[in-house]
């Protein structure tokens, strides 16, 4: 018991010691290094390393999974690894069905409100994907790209957008679209205590087992990225908030995040938390902590 003791509070002060040194990032960059490190050897010779890949035959190692495949790739998703889910993702983009929805998002950047203002207003920059979510060291509260548009709305007294399709998705396809043309990267900070305790809550949820199912976002999407569900290759947390809103051929329209945060989480067999609910955006602040220093590539096609 007492040696249990002591070493709570030996980590206590280690964590402490490295808080107040101003780093508050420490934590999250070496996980983010470690979860680099993990997909980068995890399809460095698919063939050679079998164990990640447990449902594919020796075949489909050999010819289907690429091999060498390296961060800045990942945010392609699966499609960074799966040469025939990438042909057809490629044929799809020759006609990309997003390319109006990023000038409708154009269109509703510019727009008037009724007091005459835009959003220009609140977003004078318009190639910020990479900036969000940001942790608001007044409010104490992560802030997402999906928040602070309805915030603007609200702000120039109009009524806030659906967080998961229609104008939002078009408005931030506008953005993303932007943030790519710039050469903008996912550029997260963790620039305080509250903050990296919002990093830490967020990395919390994606790893804790949940619903009937006891499934983790990361039993799929880190441990499980290479495997198969049915058809689908499932797609690694690295790279996974760096190309939305996107266009799923499923929905046959374009989503946020929240909505694909959303589906997820249900389809772990729980009752989804609300893509703007603390517990959400937490987790997306996580989540795109992973993707620093990755390309912003949206909108983009999913299937
Ligand atoms: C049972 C496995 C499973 C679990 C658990 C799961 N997902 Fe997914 N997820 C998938 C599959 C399958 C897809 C579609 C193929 C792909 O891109 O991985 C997907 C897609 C996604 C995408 C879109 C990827 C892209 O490139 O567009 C995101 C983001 C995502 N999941 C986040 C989450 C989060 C967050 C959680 C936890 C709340 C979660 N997932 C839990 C299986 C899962």
């Amino acid at each position: 018991m007492l040696l249990k003791v002591v070493k709570i509070s030996a980590l206590v002060a280690i964590s402490a010691c490295t808080l107040n040194a101003g780093s508050f990032d420490t934590q999250a960059e070496k996980d983010r290094q470690a979860l680099v490190k993990y997909m980068e050897a995890k399809f460095s010779n698919p063939e050679k390393n079998k164990s990640f890949f447990p449902y594919s035959t020796e075949d489909e190692l050999k010819r289907v999974i690429k091999k060498g495949v390296k961060a800045a790739d990942l945010a392609k998703g699966s499609y960074a690894y799966d040469s025939i889910g990438r042909e057809q993702y490629d044929d799809i983009n020759e006609m990309p069905p997003y390319e109006d929805a990023i000038d409708e998002g154009e269109v509703l950047y510019g727009k008037k409100f009724a007091n005459g203002k835009t959003f220009k207003e609140c977003f004078p920059k318009t190639d910020i994907a990479g900036d969000y979510p940001y942790f608001d060291n007044k409010k104490k509260e992560v802030v997402t790209l999906t928040q602070a548009i309805n915030d603007c709305l609200v702000a120039n007294g109009e009524k806030k957008w659906n967080i998961k399709k229609g104008n939002m998705a078009k408005l931030e396809a506008y953005f993303s679209h932007q943030s790519k043309e710039a050469g903008k990267k996912v550029a997260i900070k963790i620039d305080s205590k509250e903050a990296a305790q919002a990093y830490e809550n967020g990395k919390k949820a994606y790893y804790t087992q949940r619903g009937y199912l006891k499934l983790s976002c990361a039993t799929c999407h880190v441990q499980g990225t290479g495997k198969r569900v049915r058809k689908e290759y499932m797609s690694p947390l690295l790279g996974h908030t760096t190309h939305f809103p996107v266009f799923r051929l499923k929905w046959g329209n374009l989503g946020t995040l929240e909505r694909r945060l959303e589906g997820c989480n249900k389809d772990e067999g729980e009752n989804p938390h609300k893509g703007s609910s603390k517990w959400a955006k937490e987790v997306l602040y996580f989540m795109s902590y992973m993707s620093n220093g990755l390309g912003i590539d949206g909108p983009d096609i999913r299937k």
